[in-house]
């Protein structure tokens, strides 16, 4: 019998189909690098692209780096806040409009990503060209690294 992971995380952008598939796409991969057992979703806070593939430049970015990338855009529940242990929000507007549904029931942990790194929010790229994703994947590699670091309380294998 499989163990149900005692991670599971939604990552969470506005639309769910540029930045929070890339970033659950790539969180999957360096946990599994690290070999940490993880179950990972995405999801955004608005409905305009629910059931829509991921942007093409999304998985453009995570083909080039290797990474699998597959999803359907989804938007946040309140069922998610008991579902999930964390809830990792791209952007202070993402994580404000979080708070705002967050049930009192919630069990999950709501937090900027960058929160475990750098307090920076990931920019939106999707009014912009194929560099931006570039950066939000680099981003999403080093927030990764140290989300899994501090809820691990293991730094040694991050440089993977
Ligand atoms: P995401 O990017 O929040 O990273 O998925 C966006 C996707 C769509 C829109 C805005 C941002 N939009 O305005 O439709």
């Amino acid at each position: 019998m499989v163990a149900d992971p005692t991670l599971k995380v939604l990552v969470v952008c506005l639309g769910n189909i540029c930045r929070s598939p890339m970033g659950e796409a790539v969180l999957a991969d360096v946990a599994a690098k690290r070999g940490i057992d993880i179950e990972v979703a995405s999801a955004g806070t608005a409905g305009y692209h629910v059931g829509e593939e991921p942007d093409e430049r999304t998985v453009a970015t995570c083909k080039k780096h290797g990474v699998a990338i597959s999803h359907e855009a989804q938007q946040v529940s309140t069922s998610d806040f008991t579902k999930y242990t964390h809830i990792l929000a791209a952007d202070e507007t993402n994580l404000r409009n979080l708070m705002n549904i967050k049930p009192k029931s919630a069990t999950a942990e709501v937090r900027l990503w960058g929160s475990y790194l750098d307090n920076k929010p990931i920019p939106d790229p999707y009014y912009g060209g194929i560099r931006g994703f570039e950066n939000v994947y680099d981003q999403c590699t080093r927030l990764s690294n140290a989300f899994l670091d501090e809820v691990t309380g293991d730094s040694t294998k991050s440089a993977l």
